[in-house]
């Protein structure tokens, strides 16, 4: 009996187990250690995505790299992955090179489960930056953070004090989706922060505003949950030694989630608009 193949409806069941439990994504037969399994030979230059680097790599322009190859994948351990990310996030000179880092790194297991990189949406002059979690299934499709219902409650609040996404600058601690939504791992978080924090330091924002409890305890250094953080100004120390005053508040998939807490994100929202003018 134990040998016979499962019928139909054993399998059917299987199935539905799993996509009740978000597994919403076939990744391969066996699990695979991504960490465990040999780089790949450091190699060559990332090719040029934005047009602003295809104009660096042109022969007009000076070269804005060194001519050492950048190694696209972290030798074995996480550890080893976190520190390529802090040598290639240091590296980056723009949000431009910065972006095409991001995407050829392959330290990241995130990256091979996702279809997109999420790296950014909004205007990176504009003075408030908003961080968030993860892509979701909207982000990853689109290639940008917060396209999604969260997205879209997200532009209802900015509407409110008067913002939209052409004075905001949106991104996510990680930027590759996490298969079936999951919260992404420490590990995960760890290797990508490099990069959250060179994008926080290049765009240079006054203001920052912490969508959630995992941007606010990894951006933030905070301990507290979100519910005893949010309204509270923080100061973020950007590597470059400048200050940012940032400030916690609920994030909009919560919010979609407990509707009656809108009245705490809308004081948040109230607040950044007081900061922004000057009176708070
Ligand atoms: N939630 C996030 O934290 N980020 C997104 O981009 C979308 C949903």
């Amino acid at each position: 009996m134990a040998d016979m193949p499962p019928d139909r409806e054993a399998l059917q069941a299987l199935l539905d187990f799993h996509v009740e439990a978000g597994v919403d994504l076939a990744l391969d037969e066996t699990p695979h250690n991504r960490f465990a399994e040999p780089a790949p030979a450091p190699d060559r230059q990332p090719e040029p995505r934005s047009p602003s680097q295809r104009q660096a790599a042109s022969p007009a322009a000076p070269p804005a790299t060194p001519a050492r190859p950048l190694p696209k994948a972290a030798a074995g351990t996480p550890d080893d992955a976190a520190h390529l990310a802090r040598e290639l996030a240091a590296h980056a000179k723009s949000l431009e090179e910065l972006e095409g880092l991001l995407a050829e790194f392959e330290g990241c297991a995130l990256k091979f489960s996702a279809k997109n990189l999420a790296f950014a949406d909004g205007n990176p002059e504009g003075r408030v930056m908003l961080v968030g979690e993860a892509p979701g299934a909207d982000e990853d499709r689109i290639g940008k953070p917060f396209m999604g219902r969260s997205g879209q409650l997200l532009d209802r609040m900015l509407a409110t004090i008067g913002l939209d996404r052409t004075s905001v600058y949106v991104a996510n601690i990680v930027p590759w989706r996490p298969p079936g939504n999951r919260t992404p791992t420490p590990q995960e978080v760890a290797i990508c922060k490099p990069f959250i924090a060179r994008q926080i330091e290049l765009a240079a924002p006054d203001f920052l505003l912490c969508l959630g409890g995992p941007a606010t305890q990894n951006l933030l250094d905070v301990k507290d949950g979100i519910l005893r953080s949010r309204g509270r100004w923080f100061t973020y120390k950007a590597g470059d030694g400048r200050e940012i005053r940032a400030l916690p508040t609920l994030h909009p998939a919560y919010l979609l989630r407990q509707p009656l807490q809108k009245r705490l994100g809308w004081r948040d929202f109230q607040a950044l608009r007081r900061a922004l003018d000057g009176t708070e």
